[in-house]
Formats: structure tokens, sequence, C-alpha cells
């Protein structure tokens, strides 16, 4: 993390991990962006899979086993399990988290409600994808829109490490957000209760907490707009004074001039077709594409390319 956040806060356009988000307050407050009025992707994705899980289980061939990066407390999962359990293939679940405590409340939770194999894992899974244990036939799931928060090099190549990974009988579930309007996407990122503010600036109270930082959560304001050049939605912290902050684990200072802007999170948004030639680059092909009745939402299933 020290490495990773000097990196980010020693370039000309500071920006920090989005992994970094996620402690207990910051979870909580994620839990709290998916209830939303305008956050709709938790919503859209739900539906899906309570539209079409079966459906999906039977396109994936069955598998035994579910690993979800990602998992966090696995709200949406249960549905897919209950489709893999229903189809009678269900053996194995494995959730992979960045969160030590979430994971294992998600296990805990799971192994008591279905009687499988539960395997969590605590590891940034983007670093330590090789390390999830795999029995087949086996479906990787990525859920949540999270590929989004990937810039497209680092997406291009995490997509090249799913397609090693998987075997002939295996398949990749990666939740996307589409592309649509302007005032729709914008609408989630800025939400009217101010959710989605506090959340952007609570990764400076990790940093404060982690590094031993004085970063003042006042003096920045949170800014979400849609590129539509690169398709993301663009989420930074702006500083509201020309200010010096001090990070003491770093033994380093960092200034900020009156407006200037960090980023925080890029949530690329995608369409069919462009996804379709995504995972060609890296070696997977698309096997199956829903979406929820609306259009908003999609899910699509990878295998690797024949
Ligand atoms: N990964 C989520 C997304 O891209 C996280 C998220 C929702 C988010 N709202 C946010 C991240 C606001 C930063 C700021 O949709």
């Amino acid at each position: 993390m020290a490495a990773d956040v000097r990196a980010g806060l020693t370039k000309p356009f500071k920006e920090l991990s989005p992994r970094y988000f996620y402690d207990e307050r910051g979870s909580e407050l994620f839990e709290q962006i998916t209830e939303l009025p305008e956050y709709y992707p938790t919503r859209c994705e739900r539906e899906i899979l309570q539209l079409h899980a079966r459906e999906i289980c039977a396109a994936a061939g069955a598998p035994a086993t579910l690993i979800e990066l990602g998992s966090g407390s696995a709200a949406k999962t249960r549905l897919l399990l209950d489709a893999m359990r229903d189809a009678g293939c269900l053996e194995a679940y494995a959730p992979v988290d960045i969160s030590e405590q979430i994971t294992r409340d998600t296990s805990e939770a799971i192994a008591a409600e279905y009687e499988i194999i539960v395997h969590g894992l605590v590891c940034d899974f983007e670093r330590d994808l090789e390390r999830i244990p795999l029995r087949g036939p086996r479906v990787i799931a990525l859920l949540g829109g999270t590929i989004g928060n990937f810039e497209p090099a680092q997406r291009a190549s995490f997509l090249a490490r799913v397609a090693n990974l998987l075997g002939e009988d295996d398949h990749f579930l990666l939740g996307t957000d589409l592309v649509k309007d302007r005032a729709t996407l914008e609408a989630a990122y800025n939400d009217s209760a101010g959710v989605t503010s506090e959340f952007n600036k609570n990764v400076l109270a990790v940093l404060n907490e982690r590094l031993d930082c004085d970063f003042d959560l006042d003096a920045f304001e949170h800014v979400a707009f849609w590129d539509e050049e690169n398709l993301w939605m663009d989420i930074r912290l702006r500083s509201l004074a020309r200010q010096v902050v001090n990070i003491a684990a770093l033994e380093m200072h960092v200034a900020f001039d009156r407006g200037e802007e960090m980023r925080t999170e890029i949530s690329t948004k995608f369409a069919r077709q462009g996804l379709a030639g995504i995972y060609a680059e890296s070696g997977l092909e698309m096997a199956g594409w829903w979406t929820d009745p609306s259009g908003l939402y999609g899910l699509s299933l990878a295998r690797p390319a024949r």
C-alpha cells in the first residue's frame, strides 16, 4: 500500500487506487450506495440473476465450483448458488475479497446456509489470482461492474490471466454496467443524499489511519463526471484550498493547489460489441449475454477462445 500510494501521489495528475475505499466504514457506505434510488447497477444485476440464474448456470455447463472475485457480502451470489444447487451441480464456493472480516462473515454464512465446501480467500485478486484453488468445472465470477474500475491495459492483462486459468470446461461470468445517457450515469455517482461523496472522501480517512496522514476530509469535495471519449465515469477529489498534507509513514509531504483534482476511480461502461472485442483480444470468447429488462446493465459469460 505504501509504495502504491507514494507512486500515485507523486504523479503530475495525482491518483489513488480504488482498492483502499473498502475499510469497514467504506464497505458500509458502499452497501448504502447500492440501495440509493440513483444507483441502479446493483438492482439491475440482481434482477438479471433473479430472471436468468438458471439459464446462466446451464450455459456455464452446470459448474461444481463458484469462485467469486470481490465477493463482499455475496448478497446477489446466493441467486447463483441457488440455481447451481437446484441443478444438482453445486459442490463448492470460494469467496475472494481484500477485506478479511467480510470474507470470514460471508464464508461462515454461506457454509451455514448451503451444505457445501466453502474456501474463503483474503487477497488482492488482481495480484494473487493464481493462488485461488480450482476444482472443475468451475465458474469464476466478477460481479458489480468492478471490471470497469480497471484501466484498459490493466483490464487486458487481467482478462488474459483469467483466460489462462480457465480450463476447457470453465467459464468466466462478468458483470458490466452499460453505456447510457449522461444524466443517468452522472446521477448514479452524485446522489442527492451525499452518500457517494462521503464514500469517496472516506478513502482519505483510510489513508489517515493506515499511513498516519493528516488529510482534512472537509478540505476536499467529491467530483464525478461522464467522460464520453473514454466511456468512463471519472471520479475525483478536488482540493478546496491550497494545502500541504503530511504523510508520516512515507516521510513525505504532498502539496495540493486550490482546485486541483486527484483521481480516485474510473468506472468504465461497456456495450455488448465492445465487450466481445475486449474478450477476443484477451483470448476469451463471449458465450452468453443477458441484460435487465431496461437494458441498463449486462452479465456476460465467457470461455477460452477455441
Ligand atoms: N465500483 C463501483 C462503481 O464503479 C464503486 C462506486 C460507486 C464508486 N460509486 C462510487 C467509487 C463513487 C467511487 C466513488 O460503480
